[in-house]
């Protein structure tokens, strides 16, 4: 009797001892036997939603109420429909410091606080980053730089579309405008 006690519990040790982190603590879960009863294995395999994990994705064809964005053609950014683009959003003081705060988080870092294109991760990118108050980029359109900021540059610029608001765009547009100004 008692050998085969000792038997079993050297079974017993065996077994758990092989068992991974997650078996151990599984191990013996009242859970495993529940879910063998079908009724309740329903719940047991239910789909856990994670954190940071979107509920449901929005239906087919779903507006945000803030309306709907006039998506610019993608890359390669076609010129004249850019130029065509007017901006809707008038360059007022406030309307650049909205463009100086958003330009300041998604911008400096490349472009440099002043627009020259030394930000500190311009040399990381082989100095290709762009000088935003040479006379070239004066000449650019509002719309292209709205199409730039919205689509990505090259290889090297990524898009913003997806970060900054449509309006928040326009504001940075009018921001580079005063960068531009304050260059000349
Ligand atoms: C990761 C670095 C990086 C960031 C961040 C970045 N850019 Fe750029 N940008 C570049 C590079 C590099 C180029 C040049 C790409 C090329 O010539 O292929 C460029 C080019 C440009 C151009 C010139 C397009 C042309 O016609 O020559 C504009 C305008 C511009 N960026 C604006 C912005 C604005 C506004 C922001 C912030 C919303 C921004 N960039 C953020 C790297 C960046």
């Amino acid at each position: 009797m008692r050998r085969k006690l000792a038997l079993a519990l050297a079974a017993v040790a065996l077994l758990i001892s092989g068992c991974t982190r997650e078996q151990w603590h599984r191990f013996p879960s009242p859970d495993d036997l529940v879910a063998a009863i079908p009724w309740f294995a329903v719940m047991h395999r239910g789909i856990a939603i994670q954190p940071y994990k979107m509920p449901r994705q929005p239906v087919e064809g779903t507006v945000p109420v803030t309306g709907i964005e006039v998506v610019p053609p993608a890359i390669p950014q076609n010129r004249s429909t850019l130029d065509r683009l007017s901006n809707p959003v008038q360059r007022t003081a406030s309307s650049m410091e909205r463009g100086r705060d958003r330009y300041e988080i998604y911008c400096t870092v490349c472009h440099g606080s002043e627009g020259r294109g030394d930000g500190p991760v311009a040399p990381a990118l082989a100095n290709a980053v762009r000088n935003l108050t040479e006379q070239r980029q004066v000449d650019n359109s509002d719309g292209w730089i709205y199409g730039t900021i919205t689509n990505g540059f090259g290889a090297l610029m990524p898009e913003y579309g997806s970060k900054i608001s449509p309006e928040d765009r326009w504001h940075v547009v009018n921001y580079v405008r005063l960068l531009q100004g304050a260059a000349q």
